[in-house]
């Protein structure tokens, strides 16, 4: 049967968690793996989380089935935290879905359904499980260029132009925040351009949101999303609590659907919840009730909130004193764009061979693309991993 099989190509992120498993070096530095790191190296179970699992064991007096979208309460506040309180819940539906790479695959089956030859128009570069799960979904896949490796920042008028190509009725999957793999994001005005481009041109936004609190705050973060949403007549969303909720193994997320009326709004999220039945019939339950717990309860929130802050702002302590370890080892302004990036990750515009030099050389292990976990910079040691960098410059 599997004898004309070959095998999977190893995921390169995955590989390299195995290589620095395996280093015995006692000064090596883990930039890899995209979960977030407090200063000694833990991803703890967050206070309001652990309290709300809690509760949980303590009230649920049963584990029958919930029905295809999930928890219907975690579906609501859900879609209150990305689409704001303002927004016009008539037209929005929320339905639970394993992780954001389960909302993903939803939303995308949802597009397959709905617009079997549209092109799904992803960022170059992007995460890169994009690709694989939209393809999986049958999807034509184009790429608009978005990085520029040699100043740091998005290349906005390519971006555009790019997109003044697609047609009528192709989609624009965007990152909402914190972009994966770059860290380099849209500013307000780069969203209001966006947003009239896709309603001049009828395209269909695809917002990925997978790290809201990650950069600017929980509001600032879905400041694209909700220019979007305040204009355009439809548009998906795929959410996750991987990362703000630091629940990554219970698989939390919701696929979302903002259409033109109630009506239409009801048939998109019957037809989601048809192709999560042909999937996996019906997503996990725990993590969602955590998270759901947390956002209802008012002080269970305002915890979260100030820990999720105390995690978004040492990142932002960490980008700064980085940028200027490598002013001072580079003495060169090159690597100031680490400081403006916001999020997990900065893509520090190293070739491969660089990075290979630095895991072998130094034990600084990072992804081949020179993307950094922001989360892993050692606090007490940017002057030397800024100085194993500048010397694999040359
Ligand atoms: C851009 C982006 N989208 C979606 C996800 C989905 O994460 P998960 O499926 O673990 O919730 C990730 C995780 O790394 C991501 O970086």
């Amino acid at each position: 049967m599997f004898e004309d099989l070959q095998p999977a190509p190893a995921d390169k992120i995955l590989a390299l968690i195995g290589l620095y498993r395996a280093d015995p070096r006692t000064n090596k530095v883990d930039l890899g793996v995209g979960v977030y790191k407090d200063r000694d190296g833990k991803t703890p179970v967050m206070r309001a989380v652990r309290e709300a699992e809690k509760r949980l064991l303590n009230s649920q007096d049963t584990k029958t089935y919930l029905g295809l979208a999930g928890d219907a309460g975690f579906n609501a506040v859900m879609a209150k935290l990305a689409f704001g309180p303002g927004a016009d819940m008539t037209r929005i539906r929320a339905a639970q879905a394993p992780g954001g790479s389960g909302a993903l695959r939803l939303v995308a089956e949802l597009l397959k359904r709905t617009r079997a030859d549209a092109t799904v128009w992803l960022s170059d570069p992007t995460w890169p499980n994009h690709m694989p799960v939209m393809r999986a979904a049958g999807l034509q896949i184009r790429e608009y260029p978005y990085f520029d490796a040699a100043s740091g920042f998005v290349r906005f008028d390519d971006m555009l132009a790019a997109l003044l190509t697609a047609e009528r009725g192709d989609v624009v999957l965007l990152h909402g925040c914190c972009h994966n793999p770059t860290g380099a994001n849209l500013d307000a005005a780069q969203w209001q351009a966006v947003t009239d481009l896709v309603v001049e041109r009828g395209l269909l936004p695809f917002v990925d949101i997978a790290y809201q609190g990650f950069g600017d705050g929980l509001e600032a973060d879905a400041l694209g999303l909700r220019l979007l949403a305040a204009k355009v007549p439809e548009m998906v969303v795929a959410s996750s609590c991987s990362k703000n909720f630091a629940v990554y193994r219970d698989r939390v997320g919701a696929a979302m659907v903002l259409a033109r009326d109630s009506a239409q709004a009801d048939v998109a999220m019957s037809q989601m919840l048809s192709a999560a039945r042909a999937m996996y019939s019906m997503p996990p339950d725990h993590g969602a009730a955590a998270v759901r717990i947390v956002l209802e309860d008012a002080s269970l929130r305002a915890d979260w909130e100030a820990e999720l802050e105390e995690m978004r702002l040492r990142m932002l302590r960490l980008r700064v004193q980085f940028a200027e370890a490598l002013r001072r080892q580079s003495n060169s302004d090159r690597f100031d764009f680490v400081a403006s990036h916001r999020g997990m990750f900065s893509r520090l515009g190293l070739t491969e061979g660089q990075v290979e030099r630095l895991r072998a050389e130094h034990g600084v292990y990072m992804v081949g693309d020179s993307r950094i976990n922001v989360a892993g910079l050692p606090e007490d040691g940017m002057d030397d991993l800024a100085k194993a960098i500048v010397s694999v410059l040359d």
